[in-house]
């Protein structure tokens, strides 16, 4: 047999080095939250599911629940059954009696010359109930409907989904950057005929208008047949309306002209049953419909409270800050519920990483005195970019830091590391998914080393495996790529997709479940849908989505590798991998460059590029092209969109980029690559609609 054809499907050829373990200072042992080996003992398999009371535990219930995982619906797991609870009372109520006054947000607006804002644990007791009176009183709506909010990063959007959650009443935050219509498609889905938004907001040095995206989506949710009774519109500065757009009479009003009249009304918080939907959070998968994920009441937010409290290593007196959007699911988990479930003091922060200067975390940080900071490779990278040495100027100390999101090349690791973390804080990379709630891979900080490039061991009470295409176990520990697959249900799963039941089986169930009949958790491994390896150590490396390898003459190379390889090289800031269609290879790489500032394109650099591939993968991998530009297209969220890289590559339609930060430099791009390849005679033939199908989703992030 062909050696190529050996290469089993799931596959995917690894060539990375192992890379040392970096380990957590005596001082940071001394305090972490868990500390003590036998919490691993405690979370064995034999012990599942009752090891997830300890994290149920963490929370107040109304009444404490009979079953704590019910699989009689499989896939559709039930956790904490029996149990009622509100999470608007145990993230708000229930720590007023002892931290009334304790900050639970401190919010840093962009403008620096604009005071940030303190918000107490009553002061959001008092805008939670007014808030949650208002929706009830003035909006109608009752528990079990559904309210699509796309708010910006302001306190506002933290009180909108309490008072949702105090109520009963489903929330669905669309991300303040995504367009008008996206956000319409996603109330017609959930069937919101509510819809909370805000007149501006700023980011990057602007006041953005942002009550027009909501226009946009009451027609787009309107021609698809949802009318959106009412739009509650907060004002950035209250008082004062900023946005050119038109209020519409009789349907738009302003939240701060409504609440004098709730002014301090109470509402009691709704005991809702443990399975009961807390939220949706949209994700996209390979269909143009987006996935509604419903996550619960009960089993998420155990779940991202013990998360918070041992991979997080929250403690009361800690200023935490994470550092992501509440629009994603990491701001939901990791600035909301669980860092409030703790009783813990959440920053959030505004704007653009970079704005006015490449300082301006680092000059949060020393100001508030954060001490853990939470944000993803893409950020990192950015701040690496262009402000390599800025850390170093602030007086912050940090005991602990987090990536999340993709996986974060080694390279990069150690800058965060050693510059940003100063060497004094731990690192947890954690892997996981909107679909899951919470962590499922990372390391407990004080207990098992780090080592950059893997997120490490799987979480307390998470038992994976990897699988090959057939379903067939790869070895534990034998570091050879498969599917990475969860063997068990886990509090914080999400319950299924809104209004698509067959879809959240079909997606994530159906790939490997023998028996479609069983009742036994032990027949319905999770798929997630990534690539990922395990060392010899038990270390997981994900290498992203299964549909991001580049298929090189039968070997499969994930984008992650090459572009890891890439930036080992010193003039490299960011780097992407597209495959382009090849008439020899099946598929060839072709590498988009970004340059560290003061460097300037040479042949020179394309070299180093290509021998560093070379080395540390292989010839097989070497790219065809190696395209140095002056910036990635980036989604909102700081995503490279390799999609709109990998069209321009292959001369196909770029799609929708109206959800980019920066469409412009798309043109930019096409017009440079393009040129240079007609110049070279290197044009692709005609693809067929599979081709065309894998180019237009590849490495599709929205
Ligand atoms: C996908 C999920 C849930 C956090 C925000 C992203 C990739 C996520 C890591 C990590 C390597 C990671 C995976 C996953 N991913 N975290 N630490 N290392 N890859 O949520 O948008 O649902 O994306 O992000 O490919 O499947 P998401």
């Amino acid at each position: 047999m062909d050696k190529q054809q050996e290469v089993s499907e799931a596959e995917i050829a690894v060539h990375w080095k192992e890379e040392e373990y970096y380990y957590p200072s005596a001082r940071f042992i001394a305090q972490a939250n868990a500390a003590d080996p036998a919490i691993l003992e405690r979370f064995r398999e034999e012990n599942f599911p009752e090891c997830f009371r300890e994290y149920a535990d963490l929370l107040t219930w109304d009444r404490y629940w009979h079953t704590t995982l019910d699989t009689s619906d499989a896939p559709f797991w039930k956790w904490f059954v029996g149990g009622k609870l509100n999470a608007s009372y145990n993230c708000v109520d229930r720590h007023l009696a002892k931290n009334r006054n304790k900050a639970a947000f401190i919010w840093v607006p962009e403008p620096e010359t604009e005071e940030s804002q303190t918000i107490t644990y009553q002061e959001l007791y008092i805008r939670v109930n007014e808030f949650a009176a208002l929706l009830r009183d003035f909006c109608h709506v009752q528990t079990g409907d559904r309210i699509t909010f796309h708010l910006p990063m302001v306190p506002d959007l933290p009180v909108s989904m309490l008072a949702c959650a105090r109520i009963g009443v489903i929330h669905s935050e669309v991300f303040g950057g995504f367009s008008g219509a996206a956000c319409g498609e996603r109330i017609v889905d959930s069937g919101s005929h509510i819809l909370v938004t805000m007149d501006v907001y700023n980011r990057g040095g602007e006041l953005i208008d942002h009550k027009a995206k909501a226009d946009q989506a009451v027609q787009v949710a309107e021609a698809n047949g949802v009318k959106v009774d009412k739009v509650l519109v907060w004002r950035r500065y209250p008082g004062k309306y900023s946005s050119p757009t038109p209020m519409v009479e009789g349907r738009d009003f302003f939240v701060d002209e409504l609440l004098p009249a709730y002014r301090g009304q109470r509402v009691d918080p709704v005991s809702m049953p443990a399975e009961a939907p807390l939220f949706l959070m949209y994700t996209s998968g390979t269909t143009a419909r987006p996935k509604g994920c419903q996550h619960s009441t009960g089993g998420y937010l155990s779940y991202v409270a013990g998360t918070s409290k041992f991979y997080q290593d929250i403690h009361p007196e800690d200023t935490y800050w994470c550092f992501a959007d509440i629009g994603w699911i990491t701001g939901h988990s990791y600035i909301v519920y669980g860092p409030l479930t703790l009783g813990a003091t959440s920053v959030m922060y505004e704007g653009a990483p970079t704005y006015p200067d490449p300082g301006r975390p680092w000059r949060i940080a020393e100001r508030l005195g954060v001490n853990i900071f939470h944000t993803a490779p893409t950020t990192i990278r950015m701040l690496r970019k262009a402000g390599p040495d800025e850390p170093a100027k602030y007086n912050y100390h940090f005991k602990h830091m987090t990536t999340v999101g993709e996986p974060i090349e080694p390279e990069v690791w150690r800058w965060y590391y050693e510059v940003v973390g100063k060497g004094e804080a731990v690192i947890v990379d954690t892997w996981w998914q909107t679909e899951n709630g919470g962590f499922l891979g990372s390391t407990l900080p004080a207990l098992q080393p780090m080592k950059p490039g893997s997120c490490g061991p799987t979480a307390l009470g998470i038992y994976p495996i990897i699988l090959d295409e057939d379903g067939k176990p790869i070895e534990a520990g034998s570091g050879r790529a498969g599917n990475i697959c969860i063997r068990n249900p886990w509090p914080g799963i999400f319950e299924t997709v809104w209004g698509q039941p067959e879809r959240y089986i079909e997606t994530y169930y159906a790939k490997y479940c023998k028996n479609r009949a069983s009742k036994d958790w032990h027949d319905w491994p999770y798929f997630a849908g990534d690539g990922a390896m395990q060392a010899s150590d038990g270390y997981f490396r994900i290498l992203g989505r299964v549909d991001d390898v580049i298929n090189v003459a039968g070997h499969r190379l994930g984008t992650k590798e090459l572009e890891s390889a890439a930036l080992t090289v010193t003039e490299v800031a960011e780097a992407a991998a597209v495959p382009v269609i090849d008439e020899l290879r099946g598929r060839a790489v072709e590498m988009y460059i970004a340059l560290k500032p003061g460097y300037v394109a040479s042949n020179d650099i394309v070299e180093k590029i290509q021998t560093a591939i070379d080395t540390l993968i292989g010839k097989v991998a070497r790219p065809k092209n190696v395209w140095i530009v002056p910036d990635m297209p980036k989604t909102r969220s700081g995503k490279i969109m390799r999609r709109v890289i990998a069209s321009v590559s292959n001369f196909t339609p770029v799609g929708d980029i109206s959800t980019l930060a920066n469409p412009e430099v798309v043109e930019n791009i096409r017009g440079a690559v393009q040129g240079a390849k007609v110049a070279r005679g290197d044009v692709p033939r005609e693809l067929s609609p599979a081709e065309l199908e894998e180019i237009g989703r590849f490495g599709q992030v929205e």
